[in-house]
């Protein structure tokens, strides 16, 4: 018999898996109430970025659960260094985008650099955009005990807020690219941020290029879920950026990704193609002409 976790063996997914966030049957938007439902359950699932209305609509047929308009569209849509020139006029513009794609599955949108630091008010006027103008269903801000004002405002504004923590690539100027959380103090500091965001009333927290062993104590200590990100296999979810996963990403990409296409090759493989029949007169043909 396959062994469960204490969290599966409490509660089970129901035998026809109806409500399974991958894979269920229901056909309306998913929302935060599912998200929970899905801990409780001891369900695992998948979240991937998305900037543009038909990529999240490949991946909302497949059936993929949360898509996160990520302020990595700067690095991978906008043709950005980093996050940081990321606006929120443009956030609003792609996430808008990608809830027009989408039908089914539940819409976080980055607050991007400089539209929350300055504080609660400040996150709330821009949490409001995102939500009025672009339609989705939750936003994510970077932070954990530094962002618990800004978190708990939101909420209680009745704005759901998915918090990151652990590498927060909007603070690269001061931290830059490295792994978080090793050794004692770092350790619990994560812990501490991981609370302070559960406490402000964050229905789920992204921990970023985290321990293993730590990202497995974070998921068995909140009843919020974690979604992990170069956190190891014990968080409750996983996220990927689609560019990496897709292998569409130049260049080199961290060494957590999995890549599960390589897009790039296929892509420039058919660009190549196209520009050799056009040079050596193959296309158009007959079947491709209008009369
Ligand atoms: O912007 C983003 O894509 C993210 C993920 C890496 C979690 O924050």
């Amino acid at each position: 018999m396959t062994q469960l976790s204490a969290a599966q063996s409490a509660k089970p997914t129901p035998p026809d898996g109806s409500r399974a966030l991958y894979g269920g049957k229901g056909t309306r938007r998913i929302t935060v109430r599912d998200i929970a439902a899905a801990k409780e359950r001891g369900e695992k699932w998948p979240m991937l970025t998305a900037y543009d209305a038909m990529t999240a609509s490949v991946f909302d047929e497949a059936g993929i659960p949360v898509m996160l308009v990520g302020d990595s569209a700067g690095n991978c849509h906008l043709g950005y260094d980093t996050t940081v020139p990321v606006t929120l006029d443009e956030m609003t513009m792609l996430s808008a985008a990608v809830v027009r794609g989408t039908g089914r599955a539940l819409i976080v949108a980055d607050l991007p650099f400089g539209s929350y630091q300055e504080g609660p008010v400040q996150a709330l006027r821009s949490a409001t955009r995102l939500v009025k103008e672009a339609g989705v269903g939750a936003v994510k801000l970077e932070g954990g005990e530094r962002s618990h004002r800004q978190i708990e405002l939101l909420v209680e504004s009745g704005i759901p807020v998915m918090a990151h923590i652990g590498l927060t690539p909007q603070s690269v100027n001061a931290m830059g690219y490295r792994v978080q959380g090793r050794g004692e103090e770092a350790a619990q500091q994560l812990l501490r941020d991981a609370k302070a965001v559960q406490d402000a009333g964050a229905f789920a927290v992204v921990l970023e290029l985290v321990p293993a062993e730590l990202a497995a104590e974070v998921t068995r200590t909140l009843h919020i879920p974690t979604v992990g990100i170069g956190a190891g296999p014990e968080t409750d979810a996983q996220v990927l950026v689609w560019t990496d996963m897709l292998g569409l990403t130049g260049g080199r990409v961290p060494k957590f990704v999995k890549k599960y296409a390589n897009l790039r090759e296929v892509m420039s493989g058919a660009a190549k193609a196209f520009a050799e029949d056009v040079v050596g007169g193959a296309f158009p043909q007959e079947e491709h002409s209008v009369h």
